[in-house]
């Protein structure tokens, strides 16, 4: 089954809009795992206008499910990586100042960068994901960097799918083939919501995890977030 993963950088946004602990993300960690979720994403930025560099070695020791951080492997972010040792690490190519990832891993003209990196954190005992749109030559070459893993950047998928899903899921079936041909796990992430997370889930085989942040913690202001944990994986289950 698909794990799923809750990206809580958006409860440090609300946090940090005040300056005080409210809300705790510490306790919102524990909270996404006792209602269910299978992991925790976290995606500081360097200017930790969301999740901290502090808030990462905090959430290490409260929690028991897996521990994926997402983010450019700076010199900085690095460190921090080595420093924390979760399960998984998950390298996207943004740049310092964007709202939001914008963009896969060109895998070739990255890949002695991504190799050098990606050698360190396994070394470490660190599984590796790289962020990745649906192009074959660069799932392909995704092999080459040592990565474990590919994460699919669903952006596209999610844009199309109220117009037409069969079009909108067809290139991630695509790449999910050529993924799992060349033996690369695939998770994915990026916009999936309600509406659109079944139809993906049960389209691309061998789909290991999701991670949800941003519309996962806007529908918890409606739902609350235990239902909304539960709904979530009840669409993955389904
Ligand atoms: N995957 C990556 C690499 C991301 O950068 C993000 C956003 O931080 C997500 C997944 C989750 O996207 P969303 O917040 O749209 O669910």
């Amino acid at each position: 089954m698909t794990r799923l993963s809750v990206n809580i950088n958006k409860i440090a946004t609300l946090r940090n809009a005040r300056g005080g602990n409210v809300p705790d993300v510490l306790k919102a960690a524990i909270d996404c795992e006792r209602f269910g979720a299978q992991g925790i994403t976290v995606h500081p930025r360097p200017d930790e206008r969301h999740i901290r560099y502090q808030d990462v070695l905090n959430i290490l020791p409260v929690i028991t499910t897996e521990f994926n951080i997402e983010g450019y492997p700076s010199k900085s972010f690095m460190d921090l990586v080595l420093k924390v040792k979760p399960h998984q690490v998950t390298l996207v190519p943004d740049s310092p100042d964007v709202l939001t990832s914008n963009a896969g891993w060109d895998t070739v003209n990255n890949e002695s960068f991504l190799k050098e990196v990606i050698g360190e954190f396994k070394k470490n005992g660190i599984r590796t994901s790289v962020f990745i749109e649906t192009d074959e030559k660069m799932i392909r070459n995704a092999v080459k960097t040592g990565a474990d893993r590919v994460e699919l950047y669903t952006e596209k998928y999610a844009r199309d799918f109220p117009n037409n899903r069969e079009k909108a899921i067809r290139p991630f079936v695509e790449a999910a083939m050529v993924a799992n041909e060349v033996g690369l796990g695939i998770n994915a992430g990026h916009d999936l919501d309600l509406n659109n997370l079944k139809y993906f889930a049960q389209h691309i085989p061998q789909l290991l995890e999701v991670s949800i942040g941003h519309a996962l913690i806007s529908d918890a202001l409606y739902f609350g977030l235990e239902n909304t944990i539960q709904l979530y994986l009840r669409q993955l289950k389904d």
